[in-house]
């Protein structure tokens, strides 16, 4: 059954692709943002701590579930939930997962066919000339390519035909031997820019404004925004994790490994803030407040530089290896689905499953200024969710993520049993002194945390 399935080769291709999954535009492009906007130091330390205390520990519970059933989501919680409390109802858990997988890359794909668009405008050196006027730049960015639906259109698909190609190749061919080849690269990469960003005067300027701590600046708002944020970022609440977890085989570490995915994720996310921070510290330009500032400060500050094409298109090209590993582990969980329930092959499952979320996304790439219909449909009416766009990132990461985790946080904690998690999680790890502390953030602080996300949305005020 394992074996048709696929495993992964071993434990370095298993964290490799989940380190993937959870490295993406989360950590270079939304991070960053919303570091600046909550003041740096505080948050970042709310964040760190978000990511210990509720991150790890949901973590280890999606990776628990997978391996123990060897079942994509669906399956998994069909399964466990048989003959517990609750019983069937908890395959929704399953459901409710492959939902936000759709969701996501629907609209994840969109914003990630942007690194190509600008990775080739970089080659051409077009960008550079942009850059010079950072007005033009914004101009170029909000008139002429996001409301430019045929190019918007054309990268989503491409961005979708890379995507499915992966996932069709499978676990070890596919998925393992990208992450295996792209996530070095772009560790070598970013270490690359980090070097040169410590030498820019904007440097210390940037370490002080990202971990020297003011709490003075902290409001709930960015307490409530930094665990929604590990959420995402960590590729937690949705079963990409599980599914992930129900290629390994017994002899590795679960909470090693959720230990480690989440180290790597949280350090790439710091990186990236520094070489930003500093490079932007550096030059005179002002930070624009929306969350282009990927696409239209980053170029102006390239273009002061020496090489900018160069540069430009290293740094897009690397979002965009990024963001890839991440859309393969959102087919995977929709694909899987197809494969474990409906008994599909993978190709077929892959095929169909990335051509149905390709065609449904492109009402997400013609909804930011290509279809005046489809951009001023806003079904929740506040700004940020403006269009179908708008509408789907909104469903996702406040709805589809945290009752998803929220769900598998008190289906491990409070339904499974002890002797189940305590069995599985010896299994390549031994003895655990630290169980209890796991149990207790599993149980208690993890649901109520969350919880505190739900509440406040349903209450309105979200935080972001
Ligand atoms: N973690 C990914 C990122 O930071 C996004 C993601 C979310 C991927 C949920 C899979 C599942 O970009």
């Amino acid at each position: 059954m394992a074996e048709s399935r696929g495993q992964w080769s071993g434990r370095i291709g298993f964290i490799l692709a989940a380190t993937g999954s959870a490295i993406g535009l989360g950590n270079l492009w939304k991070f960053p943002y919303i570091t600046h906007e909550n003041n740096g130091g505080a948050f970042v330390l709310v964040y760190i701590g978000m990511v210990l205390l509720v991150g790890v520990p949901i973590m280890i519970a999606e990776i628990l579930v997978g391996r123990r059933t060897q079942l994509s989501p669906v399956g998994a919680f069909r399964s466990l939930g048989k003959d517990k409390p609750g019983g069937g109802a908890w395959t929704g858990v399953g459901f409710l997962g492959v939902l936000a997988g759709f969701t996501i890359l629907s609209y994840y794909s969109v914003v990630a066919g942007w690194t190509i668009h600008y990775t080739y405008l970089s080659l051409t050196g077009e960008l550079a000339t942009l850059a010079t006027d950072p007005h033009a730049l914004q101009t170029y960015f909000g008139r002429d390519f996001l409301a430019n639906g045929k190019l918007q259109v054309m990268y989503h698909l491409m961005f979708m035909g890379f995507t499915t190609g992966a996932v069709y190749f499978g676990v070890q061919k596919g998925i393992e031997r990208v992450a295996k080849i792209l996530l070095p690269l772009l560790f070598l990469i970013l270490l690359v820019l980090l070097a040169y960003s410590s030498t820019t005067s904007g440097f210390n300027e940037a370490l002080h404004f990202l971990f020297v701590p003011d709490f003075s600046t902290l409001t709930t708002g960015s307490v409530l925004e930094a665990l929604g944020h590990a959420f995402f970022t960590l590729s937690l609440g949705m079963g990409a994790m599980l599914t992930y977890g129900s290629y390994i085989n017994k002899d590795i570490s679960i909470p090693r490994a959720a230990f480690q995915i989440s180290l790597l994720d949280t350090v790439i996310a710091l990186i990236a803030c520094v070489i930003m921070f500093s490079i932007i510290n550096s030059s005179d330009i002002e930070v624009s407040k929306s969350s282009t500032i990927l696409f239209t400060t980053i170029p102006t500050v390239f273009a002061q530089l020496p090489a900018a094409g160069f540069f430009n298109a290293i740094f897009y090209l690397l979002i965009g290896f990024a963001a890839l590993t991440s859309t393969i582990s959102l087919l995977e969980v929709v694909s899987s689905y197809a494969i474990d329930d409906l008994g599909w092959t993978r190709r077929r499952a892959s095929v169909t499953m990335g051509s149905v979320i390709a065609v449904f996304g492109v009402l997400n790439a013609l909804s930011l200024g290509g279809n005046a219909t489809l951009t001023s449909i806003n079904l929740v009416g506040r700004e940020s969710t403006a269009g179908v766009f708008g509408t789907m990132d909104y469903l996702a990461s406040n709805w589809f993520l945290p009752v998803g985790g929220f769900l598998i946080a008190l289906f491990v904690g409070w339904i499974l049993g002890v002797r189940d998690t305590v069995d599985e999680l010896q299994k390549g790890h031994g003895e655990m002194p630290w169980f209890k502390l796991w149990h207790v953030l599993i149980k208690f602080v993890a649901p109520l945390a969350v919880g505190a996300i739900i509440v406040s949305v349903i209450l309105g005020r979200e935080y972001q």
